[in-house]
């Protein structure tokens, strides 16, 4: 039986397991994985690169006016199972991670023209369907048709500790507070942004991962996924 394919649009809070969840769905239908916070962190590195970026203000002007300067692609890595981010062809997936820019995507994600941008991306990246894309806007803005919309969350604290975990095991020395407080810091501005502004969409599912495994949460997904397929 071939089953049809469905959009499936996730958002929620940063660093709550948003793209694991996206990443794991897509493997197990064959669907496409997109990050769409890879995009916005992937401009964010050309306006450091192009020094469009001092003391966390944004030359906003400037980078709007070379945005049709800036190419951005996902290439399929066989070995990781996932895309990698291409920058103007220059793949920069490990250094999109990295505190630099995490520090200063939030500002950028908040510039009407760089989302439009990006929203135009994503669309017709999601033309065909099977397609599984995260971020904050997904079920509101880009996709708001998608049949199943997922609105994923947990405590900051907990979401600190993962981060906190993950750069430390790539060798990254951070502290803790110093996550804790980026994390908090990106939920007000993702929060409060007046474009497109971090919220549920109406027919959203909630998944508070809180206190929930990734095996936990891979079998409620998958029993929603497999619900709208009928
Ligand atoms: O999911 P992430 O932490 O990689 O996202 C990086 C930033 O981009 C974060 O500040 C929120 C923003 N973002 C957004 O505004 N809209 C999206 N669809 C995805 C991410």
């Amino acid at each position: 039986m071939i089953l049809p394919k469905i959009v499936i649009a996730i958002d929620g809070h940063s660093s709550c397991g948003k793209s694991t969840i996206a990443k794991a769905l897509a493997v197990r239908f064959g669907y496409v994985f997109i990050d769409s916070g890879a995009m916005y962190r992937a401009v964010t590195l050309f306006a450091l690169r192009n020094n469009l970026i001092a003391n966390g203000k944004v030359d906003e002007q400037k980078l709007i006016s070379l945005i049709p300067q800036i190419n951005i692609e996902f290439r399929y890595n066989s070995e990781k199972q996932k895309s990698d981010t291409y920058l103007n062809w220059e793949n920069v997936e490990d250094e999109i991670r990295q505190l630099p820019v995490s520090q200063n995507v939030s500002p950028v994600a908040t510039i009407a023209e760089v989302r439009a941008a990006m929203v135009r991306l994503q669309q017709a990246m999601g033309k065909n369907k099977g397609i599984v894309m995260d971020g904050r806007d997904i079920g509101t803005v880009v996709f708001p048709e998608a049949e199943l919309k997922l609105f994923v969350t947990a405590s900051a604290e907990i979401r600190a500790q993962r981060r906190f975990d993950e750069l430390t095991a790539n060798g990254e020395s951070v502290s803790y507070a110093e996550i804790l407080q980026n994390v908090q810091e990106r939920d007000r501005i993702d929060s409060t942004r007046e474009a497109s502004p971090l919220r549920k969409a109406d027919d959203a599912l909630i998944l508070d991962n809180s206190n929930m495994t990734r095996e936990e949460q891979m079998a409620w997904v998958t029993e929603r996924v497999m619900e709208r397929l009928g």
